[in-house]
């Protein structure tokens, strides 16, 4: 599994949470890996390994300066692709600074996220092209928070539509808006059928409610390799994707983005997104640590749970958490007992065991993670008719394919 994980570019964190230039550095562990992330002076982003080479002091306790970070223990200095700079206690005639290094990943900010890149690929891949990448900074927003959980299992809760219409109802009540995650359609129809198509990068999962008498709701999911979904806006609402990012085996990040491809946010949206509603999820202020969790059984509020939600939680991010955390940081798969609404949390399981078992193979990375335009894909929803088959609707499915780079033109 490390290897596909590590075919593709990690996002690590937001990049309004990337340390200035000279600043102190950050902790951060990806993928089991405890590292720190600073900017030197000229602004160039460094991930290092947390551990300095000489032996293994804290980088987090170190010093930024000058071009580049210095362990405070014996004041070895290292610079953000990890070359030695300075090494003070060994004496000057000592080649011994050409020849050490610090574990260093390439990073780089793009749109609202620091990406890092921990494979082994010369040169590493292109960075995915989703929907926000290169847009202005007042169209794009995005959030981090942690989980404590496997990220799979976390990831699990996005891909599972059926529960839309149990853990996130208001009770004796829908919303206004059919289409909303507390609206009517999922309450007229609690059983969903399923139809996933496979591509390059993951699937796409769409679920399809009979609402409206003859008619029938349908939702596209997206899941692209190794661990980003895409559930549909309504109409008119911001686009979205969340990563899943493996932080330890037993805890994940979620960095979620939200976007508008033709103007603004709207203010009203980033302040509910910045109290942590709708896509996003509120924290305690200035730490990626939620404010309804596991360990305060997430406010949970009884009598509103009795008259108003049906969990009484606030949030649905909050509501998701609660159901997949509450499973243990890695639920007992041999326990479980999976229905005909599971489909998409099998074909993810199935795409994430596939690619490992290809890396592992091949000792390859993933070979999508050298196509980034499959991820220029949309989560899509619309209403068709009750017996259309989604496959056969163009319209629905355009948004939602990848298209190829032109094919460019032969000599
Ligand atoms: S442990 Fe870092 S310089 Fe000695
Ligand atoms: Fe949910």
């Amino acid at each position: 599994m490390g290897r596909l994980m590590r075919s593709f570019w990690i996002p690590a964190m937001t990049a309004a949470e990337v340390p200035a230039a000279d600043e102190p550095p950050l902790r951060l562990t990806l993928l089991g890996e405890r590292l720190v992330v600073f900017r030197d002076t000229e602004g160039r982003v460094g991930v290092l390994e947390e551990n300095c080479p000489h032996r293994g002091a804290s980088l987090f306790f170190g010093r930024n300066e000058e071009g580049g970070i210095r362990c405070v223990y014996h004041g070895w200095k290292f610079d953000v692709a990890g070359n030695c700079l300075q090494m003070p206690t060994e004496p000057s005639t000592s080649r011994m600074c050409q020849k050490v290094k610090a574990r260093a990943y390439p990073a780089q900010i793009a749109g609202p996220v620091l990406w890092v890149y921990m494979g082994d690929a010369q040169p590493a891949p292109a960075l995915p092209e989703f929907g926000f990448v290169g847009l202005p900074e007042n169209q794009v927003y995005a959030s981090r928070w942690h989980q404590e959980c496997n990220y799979a299992q976390a990831m699990e809760g996005e891909l599972d539509s059926a529960h839309v219409g149990f853990l996130h109802q208001m009770v004796n009540k829908t919303d206004a808006d059919p289409q909303a995650l507390t609206g009517k359609y999922f309450q007229e129809d609690t059983a969903p059928s399923w139809k996933i198509m496979h591509g390059e990068a993951g699937f796409m999962a769409c679920n399809g409610r009979r609402v409206d008498g003859d008619k029938r709701y349908w939702r596209l999911n997206q899941f692209l390799l190794p661990f980003f979904t895409m559930i549909p806006p309504r109409p008119g609402d911001a686009e979205l994707v969340r990563m899943w990012v493996p932080m330890t085996d037993e805890r994940c990040w979620v960095i979620c983005v939200t976007w508008r491809a033709n103007g603004p946010l709207k203010e009203a949206e980033l302040a509910a997104w910045r109290n942590g509603e709708n896509s996003h999820r509120k924290t305690v202020p200035g730490t990626t640590i939620p404010a309804e969790r596991l360990d305060n059984d997430y406010l949970i509020d009884r009598e509103e749970q009795k008259h108003v939600t049906f969990t009484g939680i606030k949030g649905i991010r909050a509501q998701d958490a609660m159901v997949t955390e509450s499973a243990g940081p890695i639920a007992d798969r041999t326990r479980e007992h999976l229905g005909s609404s599971d489909m998409a949390v099998v074909a993810m399981r199935r795409a994430l065991m596939e690619g490992a078992t290809q890396c592992a193979a091949t000792a390859q990375p993933h070979p999508a993670a050298a196509k980034s335009w499959l991820y220029a894909v949309h989560a899509v929803q619309a209403v068709l008719p009750g017996d259309q088959d989604p496959e056969t609707a163009d319209d629905f499915l355009a948004p939602a394919r990848a298209t190829p780079p032109a094919a460019s033109p032969s000599a």
